[in-house]
Formats: structure tokens, C-alpha cells, sequence
């Protein structure tokens, strides 16, 4: 039965749209066969905690001796990287939130991200290699390029480090930028290249979920 691990971590609500474009992915997931399920996770929602201690960056045997337990953060940790690893196939909505990622979106970064456990370290352990996951990032300005904010997203290069080099999965990125042209009437004459953009991207996702 395979199945999508659909993370979303707007806090735009309705007017999201990494969530329209994630939501439109898990559709098309769902239209492959009766059989293809999404388990869905609302990041902002059910904000997590942060790792409470540094060692839950690690396996229990590669942390240091005398490390403190944290029962409840570690039985967490553990459903959200078998959450993870129970996944086929995974799509993250990722908007920009000054340059970088959402912070709830970083809190589940950190939790699923283990050196020796999800990624190599002192074995070669990479569990979910060749697996896809698909970035679906949203942001309000332009980062065209030739622009001059061209390399001023941060948003996607720590996630595709992780997803891609530590975990070993093939990662595609759906980028859709110029949202701010929905709602800053500044920004309104960028309207058309928004709607442009936006229906690339739903091309794109179509495409994907078709070649899963
Ligand atoms: C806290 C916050 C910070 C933001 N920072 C940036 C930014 O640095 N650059 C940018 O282009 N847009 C920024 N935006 C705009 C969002 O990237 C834009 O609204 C995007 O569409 C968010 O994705 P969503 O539509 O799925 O909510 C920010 C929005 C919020 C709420």
C-alpha cells in the first residue's frame, strides 16, 4: 500500500500556498489507485517541541556516557522517524519565512535527521535511499535569476541537504515565487508572472506524482 508523507508548515491557513500546491500533489497521489494512501502532518498546527538535549541528535549508542533520558521527546522522536521511514514517497511545503524555513518545519528536521539511525555516520545507514521527496516552496518576493536576491534563499538548500546527501533521497523542488502579488497591492503588477509560475508548478506536481 504505498503512501505519501504529506508535511505542510504554513501558518497562512486557507490563504497558504505551499499547502494548495501540497494538497494538489496528495490528489494526485490518491488518483494513482484506490491503494495509494497520504498520511498528512500540520507542522504549524501540531507544532513540535524542540529536541530537548543535544543528545537526541544521536542513536542511543553513540550518545555520550551519562547523557540524560527524556522518555516522552524520545518515544516522539521515534513515531516521527517511523512515520517517516513507513513513507513511500514524501511532500513538504516549505515557504520562505525570512529566508530560511519555518522554524516548526526545523523542529522536524531536527528530530528526523540522525547521524548512524536515518543517515551514515558510523554505519552506512540510509534507510529511506531512493525514495522521492518533493520540496514544494513558496515565496512572497522574486528570486529570479539575475535578480539581486538570487541567492538569498535559504529555505531549500538545508533541506536538500538533508533529504538528498544525509538521507540518500531523490529530491525535485517545486519552486513558486512573487506570492506576495495575491495580496501587497505593491506587488500587484507581478501578478501575471505569479500565475504563470503557479501553474508551472501544477504541471510539474502532476508530472511527479504520475512518475512516482
Ligand atoms: C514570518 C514570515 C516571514 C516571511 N519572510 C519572507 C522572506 O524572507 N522573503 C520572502 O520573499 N517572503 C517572505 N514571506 C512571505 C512568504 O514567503 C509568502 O507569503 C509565501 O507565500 C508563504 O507560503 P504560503 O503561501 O504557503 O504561506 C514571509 C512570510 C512570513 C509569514
Amino acid at each position: 500500500m504505498p503512501v505519501l508523507l504529506q508535511l505542510d508548515s504554513s501558518s497562512a491557513g486557507d490563504a497558504s500556498v505551499s499547502r494548495r500546491l501540497t494538497a494538489e500533489f496528495a490528489t494526485r497521489w490518491r488518483e494513482r489507485g484506490a491503494d495509494h494512501t497520504v498520511v498528512s502532518r500540520d507542522l504549524h498546527a501540531e507544532a513540535l517541541p524542540h529536541l530537548p538535549h543535544a543528545s537526541l541528535h544521536w542513536p542511543p549508542r553513540l550518545r555520550p556516557a551519562g547523557a540524560p533520558a527524556f522518555p516522552e521527546a524520545e518515544t516522539r522522536q521515534s513515531a516521527l522517524i517511523d512515520e517517516l521511514l513507513g513513507a513511500d514517497a514524501l511532500v513538504v511545503g516549505a515557504p520562505m519565512y525570512n529566508y530560511s524555513l519555518p522554524s516548526t518545519l526545523k523542529a522536524w528536521v531536527d528530530h528526523i535527521h540522525v547521524p548512524g539511525l536515518t543517515a551514515p555516520f558510523d554505519v552506512d545507514s540510509q534507510p529511506l535511499r531512493g525514495k522521492t521527496a518533493v520540496i514544494v516552496t513558496t515565496r512572497g518576493a522574486i528570486y529570479d535569476q539575475g535578480s539581486a536576491t538570487e541567492n538569498w534563499d535559504h529555505t531549500v538548500p538545508p533541506l536538500r541537504i538533508i533529504l538528498e546527501s544525509a538521507l540518500g533521497m531523490r529530491v525535485e523542488t517545486v519552486a513558486v515565487s512573487r506570492t506576495l502579488a495575491l495580496s501587497v497591492p505593491a506587488m500587484a503588477g507581478e501578478r501575471a508572472a505569479f500565475d504563470a509560475e503557479y501553474a508551472a508548478a501544477q504541471r510539474e506536481l502532476a508530472r511527479l506524482a504520475a512518475a512516482l
